[in-house]
């Protein structure tokens, strides 16, 4: 997936599964400078870099990264401290697309550098201790690193995202033991996960499909923002993180049937490959000069141009 984001892939890797299950752990959402363990997004900053290192001379790269939660329906910038204000828009001219305004897009070199921004969100994530969980996360966590390559004999710029989703866990009230403001947020967190899985299952119905179904991405902000990584463009894993425990027999289940239905669901990852300006311009003046000519000969020949 990092080989097909340098290539111009957009790529998306999500954790699903019961609260403590440990999708916070697989991500490495919890990291932590000098932490003993490597989740999926510090194993991806090494790859990436690794990538980079590889490719042909004079090839340019910009990275930036950006880190949000949604916490009960609301997106909180992790780069930025204190409020902001991001809201979720279709981004123009790309069906399916959507972009984040408002927030913040770090520009950064180095592994420390993205690292940092990791760790740096991670600390600024709403967690909360639960019955299940001493360290529950609270919100859905999205790490995204934006590529940006420049080949130096083509003229073609290639952008790709690859968002890294840490999902709050599902749960039940009874066993997590929530009151008050944890028991309002496990309400939110089941919302945005039904909403997911609403979605899930219309992609992954062929029969719903194959009609034109309606997709209920706007249920959500979580499925909103994920409109493109399900069912659209992009390569996208999800990864079920289940109990070995038998008291978690009912969630487990649940857990594999929502893997299974999510594995029907097709993307069509493309491309995303943006012509370089100039070549834009160089194109622009080859049609004004071929219409200026066909002018001169209309005048030449006695008739009338066209207004245009
Ligand atoms: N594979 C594993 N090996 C060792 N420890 C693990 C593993 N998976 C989870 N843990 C530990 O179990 C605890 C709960 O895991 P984690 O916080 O990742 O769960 P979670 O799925 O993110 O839960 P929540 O939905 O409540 O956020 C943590 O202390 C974590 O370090
Ligand atoms: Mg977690």
């Amino acid at each position: 997936m990092v080989t097909g984001l340098l290539a111009g892939y957009n790529a998306t890797v999500l954790a699903y599964g019961q609260t403590g299950s440990g999708k916070t752990h697989t991500m490495g959402t919890a990291h932590q400078p000098g932490g003993a363990t490597e989740g999926v997004i510090p194993r991806v900053i090494a790859a990436l870099f690794a990538g980079i290192a590889g490719l042909p001379d004079g090839d340019s790269i910009s990275l930036r990264v950006a880190f949000i939660e949604i916490h009960r329906e609301e997106i909180r910038d992790l780069l930025v401290g204190g409020e902001s204000h991001v809201t979720i828009r279709d981004a123009p001219g790309h069906a399916g697309g959507v972009v984040l305004v408002g927030v913040k897009e770090l520009e950064v070199r180095t592994v420390a550098q993205m690292a940092a921004a990791l760790a740096d969100g991670s600390l600024a994530r709403a967690t909360a201790a639960t019955g299940m969980n001493h360290r529950s996360s609270r919100s859905h966590a999205i790490f995204t690193i934006h590529v940006e390559r420049r080949g130096a004999d083509s003229a073609d710029v290639t952008r790709a995202k690859m968002h890294l989703v840490d999902l709050a866990g599902s749960e039940r009230a009874k066993r997590t033991k929530a009151e008050g403001q944890r028991l309002k947020e496990g309400i939110q967190i089941n919302k945005g996960l039904l909403a997911l899985g609403n979605v899930i299952s219309a992609l992954g119905d062929d029969k719903r499909r194959h009609a034109g179904g309606h997709v209920p991405y706007r249920d959500s902000k979580l499925t909103r923002l994920l409109q493109d990584s399900l069912g659209g463009n992009s390569r996208t894993v999800m990864v079920a993180c289940i109990s070995p425990a038998d008291a978690n027999l009912d969630e487990t289940l649940s857990t594999l049937k929502y893997a299974n239905r999510a594995r029907n669901i097709t993307n069509k990852p493309t491309l995303n490959l943006s012509a370089n300006a100039s070549e834009e311009v160089a194109k622009l003046r080859r049609a004004l000069a071929a219409s200026r000519a066909e002018v001169e000969h209309l005048r030449a020949s006695g008739g009338t141009a066209s207004p245009t």
